[in-house]
């Protein structure tokens, strides 16, 4: 009997724990789910989101030609002047980058415009793999500079840590790597991209490319 009674008790301080963390959690998803909505009614991209839109954009031409032009990088190359001009546009793209993504993830993206479900599946997955890339890839160069021993001077002005010893051993594939993603994963991502904002400013003539574009 006094069992009975510890462990009904029990139960019901148990069942009361248990509803007030259901209550808990209930109330902080209510909370998130206000401010990720609130985040949600942006009509179009703010200022802010365009410009750093087009700058990396800008950067990014900028790099691949630098990185055409570049001399193929062996064992006894020097990082000469458009070799640190390739690792410090690299590095300016990749804090540009880290900004672009605070700010993204406090203004959340413009409503769709009317455009079918699958469209707007497919460039969520687009822009989160440009995204991506656009931080694995310039950290792949870091960590190749830094594997073949080479300083990083951004812009002359200041050196920035060595990501590993020179040649540690298990990490020469890094500038491989950073090769295959930069001419052919990036590039694939990005003509899609680019087919994609064309198919709609030609073919579809809807605002998508234009709400990109200043005054949109
Ligand atoms: C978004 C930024 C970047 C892009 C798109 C990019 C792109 C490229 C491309 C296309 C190549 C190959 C060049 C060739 O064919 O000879 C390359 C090579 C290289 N990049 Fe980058 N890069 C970026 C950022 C960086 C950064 C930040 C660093 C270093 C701090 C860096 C270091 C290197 C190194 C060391 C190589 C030679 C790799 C090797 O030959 O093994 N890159 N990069
Ligand atoms: C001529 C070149 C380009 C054009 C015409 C273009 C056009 C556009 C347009 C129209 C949007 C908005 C799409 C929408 O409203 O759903 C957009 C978003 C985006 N673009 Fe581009 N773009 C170009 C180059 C690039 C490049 C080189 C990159 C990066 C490598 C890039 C990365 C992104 C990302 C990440 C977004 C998503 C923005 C967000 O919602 O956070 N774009 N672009």
């Amino acid at each position: 009997m006094a069992v009975d009674d510890w462990l009904a008790g029990t139960l019901l301080m148990r069942q009361s724990q248990l509803e007030s963390y259901i209550g808990r959690v209930l109330v902080f998803c209510h909370r998130h789910s206000m401010k990720t909505s609130s985040r949600i009614v942006e009509s179009g991209y703010t200022p802010t989101a365009k410009l750093l839109h087009w700058v990396v954009a800008a950067l990014m031409i900028a790099q691949f030609t630098i990185a055409w032009f570049m001399p193929h990088i062996g064992r006894d190359t020097k990082p000469d002047t458009i070799i640190n001009l390739h690792f410090s546009l690299g590095i300016l793209i990749l804090a540009i980058v880290v900004v672009r993504l605070g700010w993204r993830w406090t203004h959340s993206e413009p409503a769709p415009l009317g455009i079918p479900p699958w469209q707007v599946r497919s460039a969520r997955v687009v822009h989160a793999m440009l995204y991506l890339l656009l931080l694995i890839i310039p950290l792949l160069g870091w960590m190749n500079a830094s594997w073949r021993g080479f300083d990083v001077t951004v812009f002359g002005l200041f050196r920035l840590p060595r990501l590993m010893a020179t040649r540690a051993s298990g990490f020469g594939w890094t500038g491989d790597v950073h090769i295959v993603l930069s001419w052919y994963v990036m590039l694939t991502f990005v003509g899609l991209h680019v087919a994609a904002a064309l198919y709609h400013a030609l073919v579809r003539r809807d605002h998508v490319l234009a709400r990109m574009l200043p005054g949109g």
